[in-house]
Protein backbone atom coordinates (compact mmCIF):
# COMPACT_ATOMS: atom_id res chain seq x y z
CA UNK A 1 0.00 0.00 0.00
CA UNK A 2 1.17 3.31 -0.74
CA UNK A 3 1.00 6.06 2.05
CA UNK A 4 2.16 9.62 1.33
CA UNK A 5 2.03 12.31 4.85
CA UNK A 6 0.56 15.86 3.61
CA UNK A 7 2.01 18.44 5.72
CA UNK A 8 1.26 21.91 6.32
CA UNK A 9 -0.12 24.41 8.66
CA UNK A 10 -3.50 24.58 7.14
CA UNK A 11 -4.93 27.58 8.61
CA UNK A 12 -7.27 27.02 7.38
CA UNK A 13 -7.92 24.17 4.48
CA UNK A 14 -8.16 26.07 1.32
CA UNK A 15 -9.84 24.25 -1.75
CA UNK A 16 -6.16 24.68 -3.09
CA UNK A 17 -5.22 22.07 -0.37
CA UNK A 18 -8.34 19.73 -1.59
CA UNK A 19 -7.45 19.20 -5.23
CA UNK A 20 -3.93 19.04 -4.22
CA UNK A 21 -5.14 15.85 -1.66
CA UNK A 22 -7.69 14.47 -4.37
CA UNK A 23 -4.75 14.79 -7.09
CA UNK A 24 -3.00 12.80 -4.36
CA UNK A 25 -5.13 10.23 -4.02
CA UNK A 26 -4.64 9.27 -7.84
CA UNK A 27 -1.20 8.38 -6.60
CA UNK A 28 -0.85 7.30 -3.63
CA UNK A 29 -3.36 4.88 -1.51
CA UNK A 30 -3.38 6.57 1.61
CA UNK A 31 -2.65 10.34 2.35
CA UNK A 32 -1.92 11.44 5.98
CA UNK A 33 -2.94 14.69 6.56
CA UNK A 34 -0.43 15.90 8.96
CA UNK A 35 -1.32 19.74 10.93
CA UNK A 36 2.15 21.23 12.35
CA UNK A 37 1.60 22.00 15.95
CA UNK A 38 3.53 25.26 16.28
CA UNK A 39 3.49 27.38 19.05
CA UNK A 40 5.44 30.10 17.70
CA UNK A 41 3.65 30.78 14.74
CA UNK A 42 0.33 32.67 15.24
CA UNK A 43 -2.62 31.35 13.71
CA UNK A 44 -6.40 31.54 13.30
CA UNK A 45 -7.40 28.76 14.32
CA UNK A 46 -6.48 26.16 16.90
CA UNK A 47 -4.93 23.01 15.68
CA UNK A 48 -7.95 21.24 16.87
CA UNK A 49 -10.10 23.37 14.58
CA UNK A 50 -7.80 22.72 11.65
CA UNK A 51 -8.00 19.32 12.10
CA UNK A 52 -11.52 19.24 12.77
CA UNK A 53 -12.33 21.13 10.00
CA UNK A 54 -10.00 19.05 7.24
CA UNK A 55 -11.93 15.38 8.84
CA UNK A 56 -15.02 16.80 7.99
CA UNK A 57 -14.61 17.87 4.73
CA UNK A 58 -13.28 14.52 3.84
CA UNK A 59 -15.70 12.58 6.40
CA UNK A 60 -17.06 10.24 3.29
CA UNK A 61 -13.09 9.73 2.19
CA UNK A 62 -11.66 6.59 3.95
CA UNK A 63 -7.82 7.24 2.39
CA UNK A 64 -8.12 10.27 4.10
CA UNK A 65 -6.63 10.15 7.84
CA UNK A 66 -6.15 13.78 9.68
CA UNK A 67 -3.47 13.93 12.80
CA UNK A 68 -1.18 16.85 13.97
CA UNK A 69 2.45 16.46 14.66
CA UNK A 70 4.98 18.71 16.43
CA UNK A 71 8.71 18.58 16.11
CA UNK A 72 10.28 17.95 12.70
CA UNK A 73 8.60 16.16 9.85
CA UNK A 74 10.76 13.66 9.26
CA UNK A 75 10.68 12.39 12.92
CA UNK A 76 7.33 12.29 12.39
CA UNK A 77 7.53 10.19 9.35
CA UNK A 78 9.48 7.65 10.92
CA UNK A 79 7.00 7.48 13.86
CA UNK A 80 4.26 6.82 11.22
CA UNK A 81 6.59 4.69 9.07
CA UNK A 82 6.06 6.42 5.86
CA UNK A 83 8.73 7.50 3.71
CA UNK A 84 6.73 10.09 1.26
CA UNK A 85 6.27 13.49 1.74
CA UNK A 86 3.75 15.02 -0.58
CA UNK A 87 3.43 18.94 -0.93
CA UNK A 88 1.97 21.03 -3.95
CA UNK A 89 3.96 23.34 -5.62
CA UNK A 90 1.77 26.67 -6.75
CA UNK A 91 3.07 29.89 -8.71
CA UNK A 92 7.05 30.25 -9.02
CA UNK A 93 7.43 31.36 -5.43
CA UNK A 94 6.50 28.99 -4.07
CA UNK A 95 9.50 26.39 -5.69
CA UNK A 96 12.84 27.69 -3.53
CA UNK A 97 10.47 27.46 -0.35
CA UNK A 98 9.94 23.62 -1.11
CA UNK A 99 13.16 23.08 -2.67
CA UNK A 100 14.65 24.65 0.96
CA UNK A 101 12.17 22.55 2.90
CA UNK A 102 12.73 19.05 0.75
CA UNK A 103 16.63 19.39 0.67
CA UNK A 104 16.23 19.67 4.51
CA UNK A 105 14.07 16.97 5.25
CA UNK A 106 16.98 14.90 3.18
CA UNK A 107 19.58 16.21 5.19
CA UNK A 108 18.09 15.04 7.82
CA UNK A 109 16.97 11.94 6.31
CA UNK A 110 17.78 10.89 3.19
CA UNK A 111 15.15 8.34 3.46
CA UNK A 112 12.29 10.04 3.43
CA UNK A 113 11.73 11.66 -0.45
CA UNK A 114 9.14 14.75 -1.18
CA UNK A 115 7.16 14.39 -4.29
CA UNK A 116 5.22 17.19 -5.51
CA UNK A 117 1.96 17.88 -7.52
CA UNK A 118 0.90 21.36 -9.27
CA UNK A 119 -1.65 23.07 -8.09
CA UNK A 120 -4.77 23.42 -10.02
CA UNK A 121 -4.49 26.27 -12.17
CA UNK A 122 -7.93 28.29 -10.50
CA UNK A 123 -6.27 27.86 -7.19
CA UNK A 124 -2.83 28.65 -8.30
CA UNK A 125 -2.78 32.01 -6.30
CA UNK A 126 -5.13 30.61 -3.19
CA UNK A 127 -3.21 30.49 0.01
CA UNK A 128 -4.50 30.52 3.29
CA UNK A 129 -2.88 33.71 4.47
CA UNK A 130 -4.41 35.26 1.50
CA UNK A 131 -7.52 33.60 2.43
CA UNK A 132 -7.69 35.27 5.93
CA UNK A 133 -6.41 38.71 4.82
CA UNK A 134 -9.12 39.20 2.51
CA UNK A 135 -12.02 37.73 4.63
CA UNK A 136 -10.74 39.74 7.16
CA UNK A 137 -11.22 42.96 5.33
CA UNK A 138 -14.82 41.71 4.09
CA UNK A 139 -13.94 39.99 1.02
CA UNK A 140 -15.64 36.84 -0.23
CA UNK A 141 -13.56 33.95 -0.60
CA UNK A 142 -16.79 31.40 -0.18
CA UNK A 143 -15.43 30.05 -3.89
CA UNK A 144 -11.63 29.54 -2.15
CA UNK A 145 -12.74 27.54 0.96
CA UNK A 146 -15.01 24.17 1.67
CA UNK A 147 -18.18 25.44 2.39
CA UNK A 148 -17.87 24.78 6.19
CA UNK A 149 -14.80 26.34 6.34
CA UNK A 150 -16.65 29.53 4.80
CA UNK A 151 -18.75 29.52 8.14
CA UNK A 152 -15.93 29.15 10.43
CA UNK A 153 -13.99 31.77 8.84
CA UNK A 154 -16.82 34.61 9.20
CA UNK A 155 -17.94 33.47 12.40
CA UNK A 156 -14.23 33.61 13.65
CA UNK A 157 -13.79 36.95 12.55
CA UNK A 158 -16.87 37.71 13.96
CA UNK A 159 -19.52 38.18 11.44
O1 LIG B 1 1.65 24.95 5.11
P1 LIG B 1 3.08 25.31 5.39
O2 LIG B 1 3.15 26.31 6.54
O3 LIG B 1 3.82 25.79 4.17
O4 LIG B 1 3.79 23.95 5.89
C1 LIG B 1 5.13 23.97 6.32
C2 LIG B 1 5.49 22.65 7.02
C3 LIG B 1 4.53 22.33 8.14
C4 LIG B 1 5.44 21.51 6.00
C5 LIG B 1 6.96 22.79 7.55
O5 LIG B 1 7.06 23.98 8.26
C6 LIG B 1 7.39 21.63 8.44
O6 LIG B 1 7.51 20.51 8.00
N1 LIG B 1 7.63 21.93 9.74
C7 LIG B 1 8.05 20.95 10.71
C8 LIG B 1 9.44 21.26 11.24
C9 LIG B 1 10.51 20.68 10.35
O7 LIG B 1 10.55 19.49 10.08
N2 LIG B 1 11.44 21.55 9.86
C10 LIG B 1 12.56 21.12 9.03
C11 LIG B 1 12.21 21.06 7.57
S1 LIG B 1 11.90 22.64 6.90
Amino acid sequence: MSVAIYPGSFDPITNGHVSILQSGLTCFDRIIVAVLQNPKKRSLFTVEERVDMIREEFAGEPNIEVDSFGGLLVDYCRRKQVRVVLRGLRAVADFEYELQMANMNRHLNEDVETVFIMANDAYFYVSSNIVKEAATLGGDVSRLVPPSVGSKLLSKLGR
